[in-house]
């Protein structure tokens, strides 16, 4: 077994945090993608030896969001190899052991339902570079541990404006591609495949919202759900569904993976809350990856400011 072991990010490319803010820092300071440009051998050709999409080149220069936490961030191994994507395997080191099986370009997104703009489109299609921007966010798993983590990508709102979808769109749907040939988790029924989660519209379209391409400056790795993953930092971290293939507009609420598979336990909300505890465990503290002891949960993860206006008048013991 241990012999295929196959990292996805080998020792030599894991970058630590401090080198990761002074080259985000050296990246502001210079002319930006002019100069980048000019300095292979520092930035794009050392760690992309590749021709990429013009979007991924961009990802170390990325502006960044006035929405970010200025936490310290977890190390990138840690984001990195300690992973929940059941399609892969259910422990946490399966997602970086196995995520060399995705193949993630091309890569296509169904759009259907509610829209004017519905169709299958090639995710280079999808992305504008101009829509990319880096977010910190604090990451808190239903598992009571959390992470800080900083992702590229840009606003779900952005997105689903170009697609116009109409007045009978009240949530969107998103699902995970289905393929066992490439998701080994998939030949068990763990869950019901396809991995599928939903926001409702209001939720969808919040700025808090993101849809992530990358991570620490470079292309989502396989394991953190390349090429597109949805993050909703006020959200149990089960929300956040990597390796989109489907966007979907419509008019009821859809249910979950996890609330049709155990709906006592996961419900549609999801939102971090530390006074309703999980039948089986308490909310109210969590385990931040790479510090010692426990720290007090946060209602709404800390972002209450942004979104408690958006459950107003509603019981979040039921709405869990
Ligand atoms: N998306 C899919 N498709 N499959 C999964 O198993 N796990 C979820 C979420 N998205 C999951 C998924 C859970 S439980 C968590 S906590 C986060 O991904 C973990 O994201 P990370 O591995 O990037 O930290």
């Amino acid at each position: 077994m241990a012999l295929w072991r196959y990292p996805t990010i080998p020792t030599s490319e894991i970058t630590p945090e401090s080198l990761y803010r002074e080259r985000r820092q050296f990246m502001k300071q210079s002319a930006g993608l002019a100069l980048a440009a000019a300095l292979p051998s520092m930035v794009t050709a050392a760690e992309n030896p590749i021709k990429l999409p013009d979007w991924k080149q961009q990802l170390a220069s990325v502006p960044a969001s006035p929405f970010s936490s200025d936490e310290p961030l977890t190390d990138e191994r840690t984001i990195t190899t300690y992973n929940n994507f059941f399609e892969f395997g259910t422990r946490k080191r399966d997602p970086s052991d196995w995520g060399h099986y995705l193949k993630t370009d091309p890569w296509l997104v169904k759009v259907e339902g509610e829209v004017a703009r519905p169709g299958v489109y090639d995710l280079n299609e999808l992305i504008r570079p101009e829509w990319l921007e880096e977010r910190i966010y604090r990451l808190r798993c239903v598992e009571a541990w959390s992470m800080v983590i900083p992702w590229s990508g840009f606003q779900l709102s952005e997105l689903l404006k170009r697609l116009e979808p109409t007045s009978r769109a009240k949530y969107v749907v998103f699902e995970t591609l289905y393929d066992p040939q490439q998701f080994p988790g998939q030949k068990q029924e763990t869950i019901r495949w396809p991995y599928t989660e939903g926001l409702r519209m209001d939720e969808a379209m919040n700025p808090l919202t993101l849809m992530a391409v990358g991570l620490y400056g470079k292309p989502l790795p396989n394991q953190n759900g390349a090429p597109l993953r949805l993050v909703v930092p006020w959200k149990y971290g089960f929300k956040s569904i990597k390796s989109i293939v489907t966007i979907r507009l419509q008019e009821h609420q859809p249910v979950s993976s996890w609330q049709q598979l155990a709906p006592r336990e996961y419900g549609f909300y999801a939102n971090v809350n530390p006074q309703v505890s999980h039948p089986r465990w308490s909310q109210a503290s969590e385990r931040r990856l790479g510090k010692s002891g426990r720290q007090a949960t946060l209602m709404f993860n800390g972002y209450a400011e942004q979104v408690a206006h958006l459950y107003k008048g509603m019981d979040l013991e039921k709405n869990y």
